[in-house]
């Protein structure tokens, strides 16, 4: 994950900045970098790729001094982390500097727009295009806040960013765009404080406002004015945060699950990050190792996990099969491990794993070894097992998930098989560039989409109102939906205890419709896809038996309302990455059904966040 701190005050700027960069250490990042603006009016820079140990040594070396500044961490940008690609980046005259969390989707036609306008760019970054913006507009006669607020008013895309003008001495301007990269304004007494997360500033002060989307605050040592981006007044809540470093790290929400689906744009922003090449239009993987060698000589690919995970695999299953054309198996790892599978050395076992400890993924991959298979893993918790075992891997970058139902993994995980898709089937040439090109895109645009689900939480409270006490559950879908019914019916069962089943639509009629009647809901996954009428015709069957029915569907559909009893309507998606966006409502739904019946959310009865047993 990225990390952005920021101060304004009578402390010493880099102190606080080089202090709350350390406390967003555990998002762990490749490069870090501060600007502070001296007394003479200068900006002073440090960047160094790696570790923040290497800044921290630097600044010892360099010294800077300022009572203004602003710092940030992050993943490896395009290429190689380095330190040309390190935050803060500067505009070409160095009115602006500017830290940056988040994707620009919109960088390549702005930044061609700009250097025909003569604009000199010294990295590959998205991030720079901001400055150089900003800069343009003060250039033509705009104020700060002008200027700044028109250059980001062009930027697509869930980005938070800190702007810094040597100019302004005594001013900075930070904004949210999206529903992703969280800014939290710090208050203090005479100084104020900038972070992408609590704990970089808990040690100050706890007043603190988290920036919405599409807010803008201009700080000033004295105090902030807050407005939308386009200028109107935006009050915003001073949430005081309990000093006890569990709720610190949950921040406004009341349990690690709910900041959990909260973290998910940024999430997956961040295991997008440096993977995602616009302008040649293709996805890095360099952690894969993957040749074309490798990939043309793939013969089958054994997706094995459990869980979550598995259901995971079970959608990355439509995506490798439909993208790169090579044959995927998905099986439970307690099973793949005793069943003797058809594994040899042309065959991938991807072992999915938010731990990276599951004993029985564990298993299930020391097997496959055995068995000549080559491994690939795609893991969250850094340095864990399953990603030190594996010849090929991908980390989530999600950031620790805490709560025991698994949630960004899920959506992060699948992310990253859609990228691993996209990089075999450029080796494999099943793909022509501009279908890579293509796919690259509908990835960038991903977060905004999953932000604007997350914008408002009413309707999961309703509904949760109406079947909190419900005995039973059954979800359907099909297609790569399926899979998201199954998730779905997991997440409700294991923190609210109601019995939930997912089922594949198609299959209702072989038996499980016996079971519909008043007291058994169904929330049917129904958006616009080319199983859409099937899935009308299951949820009408359904209903003819007394069902009551909750769709899942896409904005815009008008037919849906007549059929269902209760609709929540999604952002209209690409089908092969609409697992990630449909399976938001029923985290939703499953977290708030938990919350009325009075559940531990975090810490259901009888399970373990990693099964490390058989
Ligand atoms: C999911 O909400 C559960 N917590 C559980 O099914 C989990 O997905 C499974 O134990 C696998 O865990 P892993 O991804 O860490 O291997």
């Amino acid at each position: 994950m990225c990390g952005i701190v920021g101060y304004i005050g009578a402390r010493q700027a880099p102190d606080v900045i080089l202090n709350g960069l350390k406390r967003l250490e555990y998002r762990g990042y490749d490069s870090a970098g501060l600007a502070v603006l001296a007394n003479d009016g200068t900006v002073g820079v440090r960047r160094e790729a790696g570790k923040l140990n290497g800044l921290l040594a630097r600044v010892a070396n360099e010294p800077l001094s300022g009572t203004i500044g602003i710092g940030h961490t992050r993943w490896a940008t395009h290429g190689q982390p380095n330190r040309t690609n390190s935050h803060p980046h500067r505009s070409m005259n160095g009115r602006i500097v500017v830290v940056h969390n988040g994707i620009i989707e919109n960088f390549m036609p702005l930044r061609q727009q700009l250097m025909a306008e003569g604009v000199d760019f010294a990295s590959d970054t998205d991030t720079e295009v901001a400055a150089h913006l900003i800069e343009k507009y003060l250039d033509e006669g705009l104020s700060f806040v002008d200027g700044t607020r028109k250059a980001l008013q062009q930027l697509q895309g869930s980005s938070a960013f800190v702007v810094l003008s040597p100019e302004h001495p005594d001013t900075l301007i930070c904004a949210r765009l999206g529903n992703a990269g969280g800014i939290t304004l710090g208050l203090g007494d005479d100084e104020m404080f900038i972070a992408s997360d609590i704990p970089a500033i808990l040690e100050y002060t706890r007043r603190m406002i988290f920036l919405e989307n599409k807010q803008m605050a201009v700080i000033t040592a004295a105090g902030y004015t807050i407005t939308t981006l386009d200028g109107a007044d935006s009050p915003a809540a001073i949430h005081v945060i309990p000093y006890d470093p569990v709720s610190a790290a949950k921040g406004k929400f009341k349990h690690f699950m709910q900041k959990e689906i909260y973290d998910q744009p940024d999430a997956i922003i961040n295991t997008l990050r440096g993977r995602l090449d616009f302008e040649n239009g293709r996805v890095d993987l360099p952690e894969m190792q993957l040749t074309a060698a490798i990939a043309n000589d793939l013969q089958k690919i054994y997706v094995t996990a459990c869980g979550t995970s598995y259901y995971s695999g079970l959608v990355g299953k439509f995506m490798i099969e439909s993208m790169a054309r090579v044959p995927v198996e998905v099986e439970y790892a307690s099973e793949f491990r005793y069943y003797n599978p058809i594994v040899d050395d042309k065959t991938a076992v991807l072992a999915i794993t938010q731990s990276g400890e599951t004993a029985d993924t564990l298993a299930a991959i020391e097997q496959a070894r055995g068995d000549g298979a080559r491994i690939w893993s795609i893991v969250n918790a850094i340095g864990s097992q399953a990603a030190r075992v594996s010849d090929g891997h991908i980390a989530m970058h999600a950031g620790p998930e805490i709560g025991v139902a698994s949630t960004k993994a899920f959506t992060s995980s699948i992310v990253d098989q859609y990228m691993l898709a996209c990089a075999l089937a450029e080796l494999r040439g099943t793909a022509s560039a501009a279908q890579l090109a293509q796919w690259v895109n509908d990835l960038a645009q991903l977060p905004d989409r999953v932000g604007r689900l997350l914008a408002d939480d009413r309707p999961y409270r309703e509904l949760a109102n109406i079947f909190h006490k419900a005995q039973n559950f059954l979800f359907i879908g099909r297609g790569i939906n399926y899979p998201v019914a199954l998730e779905g019916a997991l997440k409700l069962k294991e923190i609210s205890y109601i019995h939930a089943e997912g089922y594949p639509a198609g299959e209702m009629k072989h038996g499980p419709i016996a079971l519909i009647d008043e007291s058994m809901p169904v929330l049917a996954i129904v958006t616009q896809d080319a199983l859409y009428d099937k899935m009308i015709s299951q949820i009408q069957q359904a209903k003819a038996r007394g069902g009551t029915i909750i769709a899942v569907a896409t904005e815009g559909d008008t037919v849906i309302a007549q059929e269902a009893d209760h609709v929540i309507y999604v952002p209209q998606t690409p089908a092969l990455l609409s697992a990630v966006v449909n399976v938001i409502p029923l985290q939703l739904l499953a977290y708030h059904i938990a919350l009325q019946r009075g559940c531990d959310v975090d810490q259901p009865r009888n399970l373990a966040k990693s099964v490390t047993v058989e």
